[in-house]
C-alpha cells in the first residue's frame, strides 16, 4: 500500500505578500519536506518516462531545483534559462512580460541542438509571461518542446491557456484559485 501526502497542504500560503491582496504560494516548505518533494518529483516525471526526453530546461530560480531533480530521474541533461547577464558564454535573449513591465531571459546559444526533445519546468505558472518567454527562447534554438510542467498552477491568471495557445502541453500538480 502506498500513502500519499497532500502536496497542496505542504505549500505555505502567505497572505498579503508581497503586497496587500496577494497570497504568496511558498514552495520552500514543500521542498523542505522529504516526502512531499519526492512525491512532487515522482508525479511530475511519471508521464514523461519512456518519451525520449533529452533535456530539461529550468527557469531561474526555483525552476532550477525541480529541473535538476527531473533531469536526474529522466536521465536527461539540464539547461538553465537565466535572468540576463548571468551566463558566461554567447547567449540568445528573449524579452518577457511581468505583472509590471518586462525583463529579459537568456540561454547559452549552444545549450540545445535543433530538434532536441525538451521539457520546460518551473515551480509555478501564474500569468504565464515567464513561461511564454521561455517557450519562445527554446523554439528559437530549435527545441522540440514535449511539455511544460509546474508544481503550482494559478488558473485564474491564465498562464496555462497562454502556453496551450502556443501549442505546448501543460502539466501541473496543484491548483490554487484566486491570485
Ligand atoms: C515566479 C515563479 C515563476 C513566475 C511565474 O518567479 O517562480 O517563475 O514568477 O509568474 P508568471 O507566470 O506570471 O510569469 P519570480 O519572477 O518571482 O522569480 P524567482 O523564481 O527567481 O524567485
Ligand atoms: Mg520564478
Amino acid at each position: 500500500m502506498s500513502f500519499k501526502t497532500d502536496l497542496a497542504a505542504s505549500i505555505r500560503s502567505i497572505p498579503d505578500y508581497p503586497k496587500p491582496g496577494i497570497i504568496f504560494r511558498d514552495i520552500t516548505t514543500l521542498l523542505g519536506d522529504a516526502v512531499a518533494f519526492r512525491q512532487a518529483v515522482d508525479e511530475l516525471v511519471k508521464p514523461y518516462v519512456g518519451q525520449g526526453v533529452e533535456k530539461i530546461a529550468g527557469i531561474e530560480a526555483r525552476g532550477f531545483i525541480l529541473g535538476g531533480a527531473l533531469a536526474h530521474q529522466l536521465s536527461a541533461g539540464f539547461v538553465p534559462i537565466r535572468k540576463k547577464g548571468k551566463l558566461p558564454h554567447e547567449t540568445v535573449r528573449m524579452a518577457y512580460t511581468l505583472e509590471y513591465g518586462t525583463d529579459e531571459m537568456e540561454m547559452h546559444v549552444d545549450a540545445l541542438r535543433p530538434g532536441e526533445k525538451v521539457i520546460l519546468t518551473d515551480d509555478l505558472i501564474a500569468t504565464g509571461g515567464t513561461a511564454e518567454g521561455a517557450v519562445k527562447l527554446l523554439r528559437q534554438l530549435g527545441a522540440e518542446i514535449v511539455s511544460a510542467c509546474f508544481v503550482i498552477d494559478l488558473p485564474d491568471l491564465g498562464g496555462r491557456r497562454k502556453l496551450e495557445a502556443l501549442g505546448v502541453e501543460v502539466r501541473t500538480l496543484v491548483a490554487f484559485e484566486g491570485h
